[in-house]
């Protein structure tokens, strides 16, 4: 067969192969097969150089158009498969609803703190705020706590360490009057002190806000949790507008069937001071008459005298609520621990 007889019928067969390659792999294949540096294609370009002078130019013309003709066809067939390669195995259903974007959610104790500030809000109480690494001043002794109250112990309050070595000097710690000056507020009553030094009666603030105690945590203990604070002071103010202004809070929080209790307590910073207790279906429930909610007072005439308030002009009220114990109670949630975990199995209940 002469030199240019063949041309056509390799150029033929490859082109079939080519088109008829069903993926990538395969078209590589062929390829290599015809047009490689091994390629029959390749081969009969060799044999170009053993033809006469006479035959060179129109065999050159020949194999050279049939040349240019399959690298048409292998681009054209990769550019198929390469975007065959790249759709979807599956086909694309266009009817299927569109992917929802989850909305993030108010933490429960953020829900609860929220309630609280604008009930308070509506009868004129401003949210007030205070840090929460405190001194001892203001934690305690403004509060007219002793020195020796168990309250200020190492084992319940979380001191910083005040030297370099890091840790907090505990011999130190257990005199009195030597005990390092900076910890974690254990309660926020501390922020009480800080708006009196600074303002003029009357006062009416809500403080809420993380307060730390060295406890192990439980169900229901934890080493950090939430309270509000709140502060009445004014000429005349009595027991009965705590009374009246507490009752009037937590029926606006969890309904008319809760019942609250005033329990004589004392705290160092009230007098009378007292513990409210609190009933409603839901703790019947929980197998309890009643569930301690928050301490209170009128404010004790010492502290005024700390902060420069006249105790003959003044008088006021003071409480802390916790906030886990209401956000427990609102929800039916029977460990606190719940609330520090993150879980979003837990929070988006809420
Ligand atoms: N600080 C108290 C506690 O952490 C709660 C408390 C009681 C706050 C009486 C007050 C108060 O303001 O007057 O248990």
């Amino acid at each position: 067969m002469g030199f240019l007889d063949q041309i056509e019928p390799l150029k033929q067969s490859a082109l079939e192969e080519l088109r008829a390659a069903p993926d990538l792999a395969a078209l590589e294949q062929a390829r290599v097969q015809f047009l490689g540096s091994n390629g029959r294609f390749t081969a009969l370009l060799k044999q170009l150089g053993t033809l006469s002078k006479d035959e060179k130019p129109a065999a050159g013309k020949a194999i050279n158009t049939a040349k240019a003709e399959l690298e048409v066809t292998l681009a054209d067939r990769r550019q198929e498969l390469e975007l065959k390669a790249a759709q979807p195995k599956e086909p694309t259903d266009f009817t299927l609803p569109g992917r929802r974007r989850t909305f993030g959610k108010r933490h429960p104790l953020t829900q609860v703190t929220e309630d609280i500030v604008r009930i308070f809000r509506k009868i004129g109480f401003a949210v007030a705020d205070g840090p929460e690494i405190e001194d001892e001043y203001h934690c305690f002794d403004a509060l007219n706590t002793p020195a020796d109250h168990p309250a200020r112990d190492l084992q319940d309050t979380f001191y910083i360490a005040d030297d370099k070595s890091g840790a907090a000097p505990a011999s130190d710690a257990a005199k009195p009057g030597k005990m390092p000056s900076m910890l974690l507020r254990t309660h926020t009553s501390s922020v009480q002190i800080r708006v009196m030094e600074k303002q003029q009666p009357p006062v009416r603030i809500i403080v809420p806000g993380r307060v730390y105690r060295r406890d192990n945590a439980d169900a229901t203990h934890n080493p950090t949790f939430q309270q509000i604070e709140g502060l009445y002071v004014d000429r005349n103010v009595t027991v009965g507008d705590l009374k009246g202004t507490v009752e009037y809070v937590f029926k606006e929080l969890l309904g008319d069937e809760v019942k609250l209790r005033f329990r004589p307590h004392y705290f160092s910073y009230t007098e009378p001071s007292f513990e409210i207790d609190f009933s409603s279906p839901m703790v019947k429930k929980m197998g309890k008459e009643w569930l301690e909610l928050a301490g209170c007072g009128m404010v004790h005439p010492q502290v005024f005298e700390n902060v420069g308030y006249d105790p003959e002009i003044w008088t006021g009220w003071a409480f802390g609520f916790g906030i886990e114990r209401i956000a427990m109670l609102r929800y039916e949630i029977n460990d606190i621990r719940l609330f520090y975990e993150n879980d979003t199995r837990f929070l988006k209940q809420f």
